[in-house]
């Protein structure tokens, strides 16, 4: 069976950590607005142009560019592929474009999964963040060092990189944002019945756990 999962939280909270487990663990597909985003500054596509000055400064890009992205990405999958959607939707107007965007599909939304987190410890989670240069396998200066000082566990690269929007002053701004046009769009996934809660301040392993009991019963 197809699922259709949401990954909600603010930055840091630990969604594309949670989102490359499901994928190895299910064969799922991780759909991040911001991996296709950073992507797209990388090659220099119009869009790429467009949404970096926003992503610098921790706003949120325009409804219309990441839904365009969410809705290309899934055609360019089929529709037997099961996908976790993190970082989208970031506003009401997304999750709007996703309802269509997912029926137009023959798909629907199964679980919402939220992962709660304390703020504070969010800056200190992001600016140690650091990942491969090479295969994008993620790593934190105090929670998860390679086994191998400076050489990537995954693929022995020994080239490292950090997101120039993980700085304290632009991780503050993501977070406003994610009170300010995010977390209010919880009450309509809450209406339909389908939001879990999950306590992502536990360790990886446990919040992974979390999560799959929750996806256990459907398979
Ligand atoms: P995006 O890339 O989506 O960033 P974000 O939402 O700010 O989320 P992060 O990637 O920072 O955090 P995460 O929750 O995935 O945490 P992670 O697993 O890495 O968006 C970036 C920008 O793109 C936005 O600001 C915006 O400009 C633009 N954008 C993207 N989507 C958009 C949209 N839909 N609309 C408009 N604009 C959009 O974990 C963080 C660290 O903590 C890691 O080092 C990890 O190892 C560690 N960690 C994770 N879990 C735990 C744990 N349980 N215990 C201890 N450490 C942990």
């Amino acid at each position: 069976m197809t699922l259709n999962i949401i990954l909600l939280g603010p930055p840091g909270a630990g969604k594309g950590t949670q989102a490359v487990r499901l994928e190895d663990e299910h064969g799922m597909v991780q759909l991040s607005t911001g991996d296709m985003l950073r992507a797209a500054v990388k090659a220099g596509t119009p869009i790429g142009v467009q949404a970096k000055a926003v992503m610098d400064a921790g706003e949120l890009v325009s409804d219309e560019i990441v839904s365009g992205l969410i809705g290309e990405r899934l055609d360019a999958l089929g529709n037997e592929t099961s996908v976790i959607f993190d970082g989208y939707p970031r506003t009401a107007a997304q999750a709007d474009a996703l309802d269509t965007i997912l029926s137009d599909r023959g798909r629907k939304l199964d679980h919402v999964i939220e992962l709660l987190v304390e703020e504070d410890a969010l800056v200190d989670r992001i600016t140690g963040r650091f990942s491969c240069g090479n295969c994008g396998a993620g790593y934190h200066d105090r929670y998860k060092l390679p086994k191998v000082e400076n050489v990537c566990d995954v693929c022995g690269s020994q080239d490292f990189k950090r997101r120039p929007d993980d700085n304290e002053e632009t991780v503050r701004t993501r977070m406003a944002e994610y009170r300010a046009k995010t977390a209010p769009i919880l009450p309509i996934y809450e209406a339909r019945g389908i939001v879990t809660r999950v306590d992502g301040m536990a360790p990886i392993d446990q919040v992974n756990d979390a999560i799959e009991a929750i996806l256990a019963p459907a398979g």
